[in-house]
């Protein structure tokens, strides 16, 4: 047996490294909800986090030895990781929760499918032997995301001892949906959940969407119970963090670019297919041709940042997203306003900036886990925005009471609701804009953390 008494197992983990020019190497830490998460139980709780080396740089760390405490990272050969990463868990496991095949087309799984699978289970039993060797008895071992759907059944048949819980931070397909994966695979991935002792959802619709798949393809969900955690903003850390000097450098370059005295619609996004850029871009499109009074008295501020250029259709995607607003800004910018600015370079400073300007924010996924951009910006935002939010995000269980609900697909729909946003009476807006700041942060990343390691160690489970 190994020492950690809690353990997290994620393909992203909390660091990543860089080979300076000299030679050595520089670590980053990462940010995000798991990380301030883990943060509430405290170094002292013999806590270790499994995750997967990344970059070769990331690799070159772990042959050196180089690493930090409560941190093990894998070195997985970067050809099965890109199999399994890229291959199976991008552009399989993701396209089926968020539904993004083009049906007609894809998905195809051919033999070539069956070979990345195989990585993808070699990548996941890394993981699993890894957190068998490192877990003490009776440990508390939280696995992370679709990466790693396997893991738990593996690690149950390693350690029996162990207490095993798997959380989803995506959506999950409807057994309509999921049926399009080949049958042994789909009950591969059911029954290596099902290994664990509990199972966590963001929202009800997704946890309902995985009891359905397991009574229809494998025999329903056994000793394995499901709960629903809604992870929230950090308010303490968003609120003082939008405060600092570099997003107030921030604020005044974005004002610059914006002009005085316009109104602004704020979008921050991976460049990501599921978060339909494009169809806002056409919705904003749309409002400036439907009410031309908003022209030069409105900016669109596009944050879309590159995520998986790995794969060609996530690299098309950002250049149609770069092409659509070079066209928005061509046809109706004026030498004093340009209708959209759009910036691809990753800054969270400038992120928060934005957020603190915004007057309206469009959180208009296709399909979303949660969207955390949805709860952040109403926390954020100076003057209290209002919010212009997909019914297909998971944030709309929560948020939809005081949002100005859109279905994603209908772009003139959601031109009426940005015009709607713009036009809300500012006391209205500051009303609701508090109210969906508190169901925002309801529930904030340490309370979500522990919530799950307490109904993980509370029930009786395998
Ligand atoms: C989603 C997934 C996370 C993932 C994140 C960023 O939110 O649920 O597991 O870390 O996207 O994606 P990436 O592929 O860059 O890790």
């Amino acid at each position: 047996f190994g020492a950690a008494q809690v353990l997290v197992a994620s393909n992203r983990g909390p660091v990543s490294y860089a080979v300076a020019d000299d030679g050595s190497l520089r670590s980053k830490r990462g940010g995000g909800g798991l990380v301030s998460g883990l943060s509430a139980i405290g170094p002292e709780s013999g806590a270790l986090w499994v995750c997967s080396a990344l970059s070769d740089d990331d690799r070159e760390a772990v042959r050196r030895g180089v690493g930090e405490d409560g941190v093990r990272m894998l070195d997985i050969p970067a050809g099965v990781h890109a199999d399994a990463y890229n291959g199976i868990a991008n552009s399989v496991l993701w396209f089926v929760h968020h539904m993004l095949y083009q049906t007609p087309l894809e998905p195809v799984f051919d033999a070539e499918f069956r070979s990345k699978w195989a990585s993808y289970e070699t990548y996941n039993r890394a993981f699993a032997e890894a957190l068998a060797e490192e877990a003490a008895e009776g440990a508390a071992v939280l696995v992370q995301d679709y990466h790693l759907t396997l893991v738990p059944g593996m690690l149950r048949e390693l350690r029996p001892d162990l207490r095993i819980g798997h959380f989803s931070h995506t959506p999950w397909a409807p057994p309509e949906y999921f049926a399009m994966l080949p049958d042994d695979i789909a009950r591969q991935v059911l029954r290596g959940m099902l290994g664990a002792d509990r199972l966590g959802f963001l929202t009800h619709r997704w946890a309902d969407a995985f009891t359905a798949c397991c009574e229809r393809f494998a025999g329903g969900l056994g000793d394995t119970r499901v709960g629903v955690h809604g992870l929230g903003a950090d308010a303490d850390f968003l609120r003082a963090r939008s405060h600092e000097a570099d997003v107030d450098e921030r604020m005044a370059a974005l004002k610059e670019e914006i002009g005085e005295g316009r109104r602004t619609i704020v979008r921050v996004d991976r460049t990501e297919l599921s978060k339909n850029i494009v169809r806002g871009l056409l919705a904003y499109r749309q409002l400036l041709d439907d009410r031309p009074e908003w022209r030069e008295r409105v900016v669109h501020v596009a944050f879309a940042y590159p995520s998986r250029q790995d794969l060609a259709v996530y690299r098309d995607y950002t250049a149609e997203v770069q092409r659509l607003a070079a066209e928005i800004n061509d046809r109706y910018g004026t030498p004093g306003w340009r209708p959209v600015v759009l910036h691809v370079k990753d800054d969270f400073a400038r992120s928060l900036a934005a957020y603190r300007l915004a007057d309206v924010a469009l959180v208009n996924p296709i399909r979303d886990g949660m969207n955390l951009v949805a709860k952040e910006v109403p926390v954020v935002s100076d003057a209290g925005c209002a919010l212009v939010l997909s019914r297909e995000a998971g944030a709309h269980e929560e948020l939809g009471e005081d949002a100005i609900t859109v279905n994603p697909y209908d772009v003139v729909q959601t031109a009426e609701a940005l015009h709607e946003a713009l036009s809300m009476r500012p006391e209205d807006r500051t009303e609701r804009g508090k109210r969906l700041a508190a169901a925002a942060t309801a529930l904030p990343p340490a309370r979500w953390f522990l919530d799950q390691l307490d109904a993980l160690r509370g029930g009786t489970g395998h």
